[in-house]
């Protein structure tokens, strides 16, 4: 096994630790971050974990101009046993080296990464949070830091980790939320940078969400960019629904995040034998399926998400409420299922919890 070096600096001071019941999603973070350069030339160099503190860049960098960055977001529990435990880290630091690949960033070595993230929740470990619904969340991300007005990939960047005790992503907890769907705008056409976890989908997508906000809802759902027709996925999460008896998600095109916990579902149904498609699906066969009595759940999926059942869904000035606004069956056996097997309270028969 290789070792690798990564230098450590403690911090002189703690900082108060806020309390478990009463934690927002991503607003305080720990004491200490993982930071790593690179230059061109000499590679991944200068690993190390110091105490977190703002970092200085030039005002010409060029993530500040032309958005070259990516991100990743995971998260660690620990156990009745006072383990600690991460969710398949595996698959977002592969992740995060296919975003690399689309804003031409370089490689990050998957193994330090994880490695490096493991010694920064050790040291880290009294911030994870015990009670039920929250989370240590994890954003290991890549800006590009030279200095140049150039587009071009920049020559030098910088890996880092912060960590940030979380509770639920949404106001409503794990309340069923009302999304809308948006027909003006669009988030990403295959060959875009949509399948890649980038700052600018986000940042594109602030002025719908903006107007869903104001109109009561929690989300937007996004159509395809071609057509405008077919269901992609929803501001921070991808989307399910139970139609019929079967769940159908959209498939992944060119344009939708491939979501880690989009993907532990379907592995999860399969699992179980429940019928379980990945295909295209319009509004239009989600509003017949609604005026049929056969929508019957529709959830969302994400790290930041988990499982978020759907109570209503808005589209060409329509309200449909679904399952009369309530959780869904199955959307609570999935949402019990996975965060079980995330804090080690039901088996895990496939290996995804990793133990720091
Ligand atoms: C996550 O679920 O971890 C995400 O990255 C979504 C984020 C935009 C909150």
């Amino acid at each position: 096994m290789t070792t690798y070096s990564i230098d450590v600096t403690l911090s002189q001071t703690k900082k108060e630790k806020p309390q478990s019941d009463q934690l927002q999603f991503g607003k305080v973070f720990t004491d200490h971050m993982f930071i790593m350069d690179y230059t061109e030339g000499q590679g991944w160099h200068d690993a190390r974990i110091v105490p977190y503190q703002p970092i200085t860049l030039d005002p010409a960098s060029m993530i500040f101009h032309y958005g070259q960055s990516v991100f990743e977001g995971l998260k660690a529990y620990v156990t009745k046993k006072e383990q600690v435990l991460l969710f398949r880290p595996d698959e977002n630091f592969k992740r995060l080296n296919k975003s690399n690949d689309r804003l031409c960033i370089p490689h990050v070595d998957e193994n330090l990464a994880l490695e490096a993230l493991k010694q920064l929740i050790k040291i880290d470990r009294e911030w994870i949070p015990t009670a039920e619904g929250t989370s240590l969340y994890i954003r290991p991300f890549v800006i590009a830091t030279e200095p140049y007005l150039g587009v071009a990939p920049s020559d030098r960047y910088q890996f880092i980790i912060i960590l940030s005790p979380v509770g639920s992503y949404y106001k409503e907890g794990i309340a069923p939320v009302k999304i809308a769907v948006e027909s003006e705008f669009v988030r990403a056409v295959a060959g875009g940078t949509g399948t890649a976890k980038t700052g600018g989908n986000y940042a594109s997508s602030l002025k719908a969400q903006q107007l869903s906000d104001s109109k009561g809802y929690s989300q937007v759902l996004w159509l395809d960019g071609v057509e405008r027709k077919y269901i992609e996925e929803v501001g921070s999460m991808n989307i399910f629904f139970k139609i019929d008896g079967e769940v159908v998600t959209p498939s992944v095109n060119g344009s939708i995040l491939e979501g880690i916990t989009r993907k532990s579902i379907i592995e999860l149904l399969k699992h179980w034998d429940m019928p379980v498609t990945e295909r295209r699906i319009s509004m239009e066969e989600i509003k017949q399926a609604y005026s049929e009595g056969k929508l019957e759940e529709a959830f969302g999926t994400g790290t930041a998400a988990v499982i978020s059942p759907i109570g209503e869904l808005f589209w060409n000035n329509e309200k449909m409420v679904i399952n009369d606004g309530n959780t869904g069956e199955v959307s609570q056996k999935l949402y019990d299922t996975l965060t079980g097997i995330q804090n080690g309270t039901v088996e895990d028969p496939f290996g995804w919890a990793v133990e720091v």
